[in-house]
């Protein structure tokens, strides 16, 4: 074997050997593999079973009480949220309301078209609704 053939020769089986050594003595640094895991959690975590339950929720109101305007709460309101945080919300004079509804038009993009506006406050006054009056009130009286 000539010179150069044998520095070729250790130039491949020195790097070859650091691996080799790598790996056996790096192999509790590497990561564990996911069977390995697997089987070390299965023998200290407890066995789960799992079974069925039946829940009865309280009842709620997906639509609004019968009334003129009803038709467009119902399209207009509930996309977003419930009846529930509609009707139980302290009651509002109409004017209130239409302070909410214009609200719900313009911080949330409610889909309620200007002239709805007003039909659809007289309705909330019917069905969660209060009479103006002086004084505080809910909202601080931001309109009559
Ligand atoms: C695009 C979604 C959206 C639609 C449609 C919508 N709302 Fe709301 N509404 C909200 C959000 C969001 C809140 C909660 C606001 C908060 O937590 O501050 C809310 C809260 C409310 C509240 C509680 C008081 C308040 O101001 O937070 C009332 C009353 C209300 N909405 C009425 C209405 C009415 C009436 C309509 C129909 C015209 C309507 N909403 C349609 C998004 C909507």
């Amino acid at each position: 074997m000539n010179a150069r053939l044998k520095r070729m020769a250790v130039m491949l089986a020195v790097p070859v050997a650091l691996g080799a050594l790598l790996g056996v003595a790096g192999r509790h640094y590497f990561p564990e593999s996911i069977a390995a895991q697997a089987a070390r959690q299965d023998a200290i975590a407890p066995p789960v079973h799992l079974s069925a339950l039946n829940v009865t929720l309280p009842p709620g109101q997906s639509t609004f009480p019968p009334g003129p305007g009803v038709d467009i709460a119902n399209s207009n309101c509930v996309m977003c949220h419930s009846t529930g945080m509609v009707l139980r919300q302290p009651p509002l004079t109409t004017g209130e309301w239409k302070v909410e509804i214009n609200k719900m038009r313009s911080a949330f993009g409610a889909p309620i078209t200007p002239d709805q506006i007003d039909a659809l406050a007289h309705y909330l006054n019917t069905v969660n609704g209060r009479k103006p009056q002086t004084g505080p009130s809910g909202v601080d009286n931001q309109a009559s």
